[in-house]
């Protein structure tokens, strides 16, 4: 999909659909009102019958509108003026772009507010990308329909240029997600990786089960000695710090556990049918380095890929046994099901190991968290508030839902084993996404660090106005946020 400025107004462009927004507070202002007045006062009546209100996200599909080159036109609501933010901005234009998508179309022309920033711009750009792209890997008659071209208002080319990146990404991490863990395991995700480094001019390593070996990753091999596929460890690295700041490097850490069967301490089949989401970690950082490499920030980001398959077989890690980790601590192992922590115990010593000034990481470690927060917030737990004051206002600027929860001292102690250093599981099942987080503070070395539990967003089970179901990219725009702001 091509997306450029509008070279026209509104109603002289030649495309085929046109996409106005319109605030609840005034539906008949800016664009709309406009609008109405080439059209005899149609819109007039249409709020007046209350069927156009200006509501977040409704839609009003118009067709054959006097005055209008383009035959069709959509409205499409973005909620009290006084309220509009990136979360709206991406959600509207994304149901409009949802919307349109369901057919093949040439060219979509998208007006929304003449006064929009940047960071506006951005959200509903990104949120437009979401919308054309569905769940239409394996299915014979596609379902969405990417826009030949799209056409922005009142953004400027180097808005939408930057903007397209980051929805591009987005789709990326949902494109990984989706597919099954018959297509994505741990040496196809690294060959991906391997092929995307190349085509963004970033270094990469990858770690197969010797070199794991050789670099006493126990727990992260521990957790893949299950499956027939070996496991790996993908590390790339963007480089576009200036000198002066060429010791500043951001830490990304994925957990890639390419599907969860739970190992010994087995998963329901309810439980396990989404379980393909569980390396939406690695996606997302993969996606996120993708995108800061190619907008070419000042910065120097590290992402680190801990990539594993939790399966049972004869060979399987089993409970009671004591894994040696990375960094020599010793972890008891309670359930087998609890294998995030360990995949990124070991990818968080690496993270440590490269000199890290400040780190990120990203797993769908706990249903804990889901238990907490819902599926649409993400956590975020940290040994930092600074650090993670940075994190959340940069998930506040793009408008990706998040919530801190606390860290208290007293958490820790419920993963102390009477036979090793830790345990991979709390003492009882409260609690449980800050007990995570707190086997991971055990592995980063005192360095600032943010732990993301994605579990809940970052896989849809049924699709929202503005995105089909399945993976969602969440958080890889706040990634690029942070790098943006880092150094
Ligand atoms: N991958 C799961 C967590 C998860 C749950 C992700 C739901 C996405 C949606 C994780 O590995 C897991 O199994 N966690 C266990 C931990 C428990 C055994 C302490 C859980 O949450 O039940
Ligand atoms: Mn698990
Ligand atoms: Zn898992």
């Amino acid at each position: 999909m091509q997306i450029e400025p509008v070279p026209d107004t509104f109603s002289q462009i030649d495309a085929d659909a046109i996409v106005l927004g319109t605030y609840e507070s005034d539906p008949l202002a800016g664009y709309v009102g406009e609008l109405d007045r080439t059209t005899d006062g149609i819109l007039g009546q249409l709020v007046e019958s209350k069927e156009l209100t200006g509501k977040g996200c409704e839609l009003v599909p118009l067709i054959g509108v006097s005055g209008v080159k383009s035959r069709h036109v959509l409205i499409v609501g973005l909620g009290q003026r006084e309220q509009i933010d990136s979360k709206m901005a991406f959600r509207a234009a994304g149901t409009a772009a949802r919307h349109l998508a369901a057919h093949a179309r040439r060219r979509v022309a998208m007006f929304m507010d003449a006064d929009w920033s940047a960071q506006l711009w951005e959200a509903a750009v990104a949120g437009a990308c979401v919308g054309c792209q569905g769940q239409d890997l394996y299915r014979s008659q596609k379902k969405r329909h990417p826009f030949g071209e799209l056409l922005v208002g009142d953004a400027s080319a180097d808005i939408l240029r930057v903007a397209h990146i980051q929805g591009d990404s987005v789709n990326l991490a949902r494109h990984l997600v989706n597919e099954p863990a018959a297509e994505i395991y741990p040496e196809s995700f690294a060959d991906r990786a391997t092929q995307l480094a190349g085509e963004c001019g970033l270094e990469i390593e990858v770690w197969d089960e010797q070199r794991l070996a050789a670099e006493r990753c126990g727990a992260l091999l521990a957790v893949a000695r299950g499956s027939s596929r070996p496991p790996r460890l993908v590390i790339v690295r963007y480089r576009g710090a200036p000198a002066g700041h060429r010791d500043q490097t951001l830490a990304l850490v994925g957990k890639g556990v390419t599907f969860d069967a739970g190992g010994l301490s087995l998963k329901s089949s309810d439980g396990m049918l989404a379980m393909k989401c569980d390396m939406a970690g690695a996606a997302t950082v993969l996606a996120a380095v993708q995108a800061i490499a190619r907008l070419e920030l000042p910065v120097n980001v590290t992402g680190i890929m801990g990539l594993v398959e939790n399966m049972v077989s004869g060979d399987s890690y089993k409970l009671g046994d004591v894994l040696t980790a990375r960094s020599g601590k010793t972890i008891e192992v309670h359930n087998t099901d609890a294998e995030g922590r360990l995949v990124l115990a070991d990818a968080l010593h690496v993270a440590v190991e490269q000199k890290s000034t400040c780190m990120i990481d990203l797993a769908t470690l706990t249903g804990a968290c889901v238990v907490a927060l819902g599926n649409d917030v993400v956590g975020a737990m940290s040994n930092n508030s600074a650090w993670c004051g940075q994190v959340l206002d940069a998930a506040r600027r793009c408008g990706e839902p998040i919530w801190q929860l606390p860290m208290f001292a007293e958490y820790g102690d419920e993963i102390r084993s009477e036979v090793a250093d830790i345990k991979n599981l709390g003492e009882g099942r409260w609690g449980g996404a800050i007990t995570a987080a707190k086997l991971l503070e055990e592995f980063v070395d005192g360095t600032p660090w943010v732990h993301l539990d994605i579990a809940g967003p970052s896989f849809l089970e049924k699709a929202k106005s503005w995105s089909d179901g399945g993976g969602t990219g969440v958080m890889v725009r706040t990634l690029v946020e942070v790098a943006r702001a880092f150094g």
